[in-house]
C-alpha cells in the first residue's frame, strides 16, 4: 500500500503523538502527559505518514526565531517529533516527512530550520549542517571559586514554583539572545522546561539574580541531591540546567552563587557553550572539566538569500563570492558577494563553492572555513579566500543554542 504524508488533523494528534513516542523508544503518554502535552501540538504545524489508517510517522515544527550574527532574530522553523515506526523504516517515509517540512517552512516565508539530532547521521542529506556543538561539564566549586568577573552588586531570590514560568519566560526573551544561536521560546516549551518537580523527582529551583534596584537581569536552574542519601559522609551534588545572564559579570555572579551553596561539592552542567564563561573565570581552571562534546545545532537555510543578507559580517577589508547549491529548494543555488558591508546576489565567478549544509554550518559563525575545507567540503578557487571568509563570518562567542526542542 502506498504512504500518504499529509498534514495531521487535530483529531489524529494523539494517535500520531503515540506513533512518534514508539518511534523514540518511549511509550505512549498517559491520560495524564497527554494533557500536559497538548497545547504543544496546538500551535506546530504537524504532518504524519499514513499507511491505510495506521500513522507510522509523524514530524512537526514550531515557529520560532533565531538569534544570528549581528543581533537580528530571524524565523526559523524549529523542527521536533520526527519519527518514524520500526515497521516502516527504510523506506522514504522520513525523507517525506522531512520533505513537507521544508516546503511548509518556504511555504511560510521562514528563513532558517534548526533541529536537534538523535544521530548525527540523519540530517546531512537534507542539507543540514552542525552550526554549533555543546558539552557537558563537571565543576569543582571548591577549585573554581571564587570567580573573577561576578558582581557583587544586587541581590539573589529563589522563585516560588508557582511563579517560575511567568517570571522565566519573559526574563530569558530578555536576557538570553546574547549568542548566535539562541531561540525563542514558545511557551509550550518554558511549561516543559520548568515542569515542576513531583514528590519522587528531585528538587529544582530557579534563582532570580535583581540589580541594584531590583530588576532581574539573570536566572540559574538547578537540581541538588544528597550523594549517597542522607548518610554520614554524604554531600551535595548539584545539576545546572541553565544559566543566563544579561550581562558576563551577571552571568559570573549566578554561578559564583552556585558555587557558595553549602554542602555542595560536585555540579555538573549539560548543555554548555563550548567557550563556557565560567571556566575562562575559574581561580584553578581545572575545577572544570569538560566531559563531552557534541552536535548541539543541526542548521538549515531555508531562504539563503534572507538569511546570508539577514546577518552581518566582521568589518575586514576584501570580500568573497560564494556559490551554493541545493538540490531540494530551488531558489538557494545562487552566488552571493559576502563583505564586510553585508551580502549580496552576485554573477561574478565564485573564489568557494558549497552545498548548502555547508553554509548552514558556516552561518552562525561557529565552525571556521579552513576546517570545512580541511575536509573537502568547499571547492575552493581562490587560496585567499578561505582567510577572507574566515574573517567575515567569524562570531564570538561562538553560536549556542541552550535550548533542546
Ligand atoms: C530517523 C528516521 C525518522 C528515518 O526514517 P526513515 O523512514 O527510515 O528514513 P528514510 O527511509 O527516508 O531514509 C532516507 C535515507 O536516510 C538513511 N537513514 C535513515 N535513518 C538513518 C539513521 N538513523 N542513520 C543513518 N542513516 C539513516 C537511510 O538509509 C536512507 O539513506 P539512502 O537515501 O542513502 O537510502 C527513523 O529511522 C526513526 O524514526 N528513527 C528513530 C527515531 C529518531 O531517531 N528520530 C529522529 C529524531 S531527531
Amino acid at each position: 500500500m502506498t504512504i500518504v504524508v499529509r498534514a495531521t488533523e487535530p483529531h489524529e494528534f494523539r494517535i500520531a503523538a503515540n506513533a512518534f513516542s514508539v518511534a523514540l523508544m518511549n511509550p505512549p503518554p498517559s491520560d495524564e502527559r497527554w494533557q500536559l502535552s497538548l497545547p504543544s501540538w496546538q500551535n506546530a504545524p504537524s504532518f504524519s505518514a499514513w499507511d491505510g489508517v495506521t500513522c507510522v510517522g509523524h514530524g512537526s515544527h514550531d515557529i520560532v526565531d533565531t538569534t544570528v550574527p549581528g543581533g537580528a532574530r530571524l524565523s526559523t522553523s524549529a523542527v521536533t517529533r520526527v519519527g518514524v515506526l520500526p515497521t516502516h523504516r527504510r523506506r522514504g517515509v522520513g525523507t517525506g516527512l522531512m520533505q513537507a517540512l521544508i516546503d511548509d517552512a518556504g511555504q511560510r516565508n521562514l528563513t532558517l530550520m534548526s533541529l536537534r539530532a538523535s544521530e548525527a547521521t540523519i540530517y546531512g542529506r537534507y542539507g543540514f549542517g552542525v552550526a554549533g556543538d555543546y558539552c557537558g561539564a563537571t565543576i569543582d566549586p571548591g577549585k573554581v571559586r571564587p570567580l573573577n568577573g561576578a558582581t557583587g552588586a544586587g541581590s539573589f531570590r529563589i522563585l516560588d514554583s508557582g511563579e517560575i514560568v511567568d517570571v522565566v519566560a519573559p526574563l530569558y526573551e530578555r536576557v538570553a539572545h546574547r549568542r548566535p544561536g539562541i531561540v525563542t521560546r514558545p511557551l509550550p516549551w518554558v511549561t516543559r522546561l520548568f515542569r515542576p518537580a513531583t514528590e519522587r523527582s528531585e528538587p529544582s529551583f530557579v534563582v532570580v539574580h535583581l540589580d541594584t534596584v531590583g530588576q532581574a537581569d539573570g536566572y540559574a536552574h538547578y537540581n541538588l541531591r544528597w550523594s549517597d542519601g542522607m548518610n554520614a559522609g554524604s554531600t551535595g551534588w548539584g545539576d545546572v540546567h541553565e544559566l543566563f545572564g544579561a550581562t558576563d559579570a551577571v552571568e559570573l555572579a549566578l554561578w559564583q552563587y552556585l558555587f557558595d551553596i553549602d554542602l555542595v561539592t560536585r555540579w555538573q552542567a549539560v548543555g554548555r557553550p563550548v567557550d563556557d564563561l565560567v571556566r575562562f573565570a575559574a581561580r584553578d581552571r581545572r575545577g572544570y572539566q569538560q566531559t563531552s562534546m557534541q552536535d548541539e545545532q543541526w542548521l538549515r537555510l531555508i531562504d539563503a538569500d534572507a538569511a546570508l543578507q539577514g546577518r552581518t559580517y566582521n568589518q575586514v577589508s576584501g570580500s568573497v563570492v560564494i556559490e551554493v547549491s541545493d538540490p531540494v529548494v530551488p531558489a538557494n543555488n545562487a552566488r552571493w558577494r559576502i563583505g564586510g558591508g553585508g551580502a549580496e546576489r552576485s554573477d561574478d565567478a565564485p573564489d568557494l563553492t558549497v552545498g548548502i549544509e555547508t553554509i548552514a554550518a558556516a552561518y552562525l559563525g561557529g565552525p571556521s572555513w579552513a576546517a570545512l575545507a580541511g575536509t573537502g567540503a568547499v571547492q575552493v578557487a581562490n587560496a585567499g579566500a578561505i582567510a577572507a571568509a574566515d574573517a567575515l563570518f567569524a562570531s564570538r562567542p561562538y553560536p549556542h543554542c541552550g535550548t533542546f526542542f
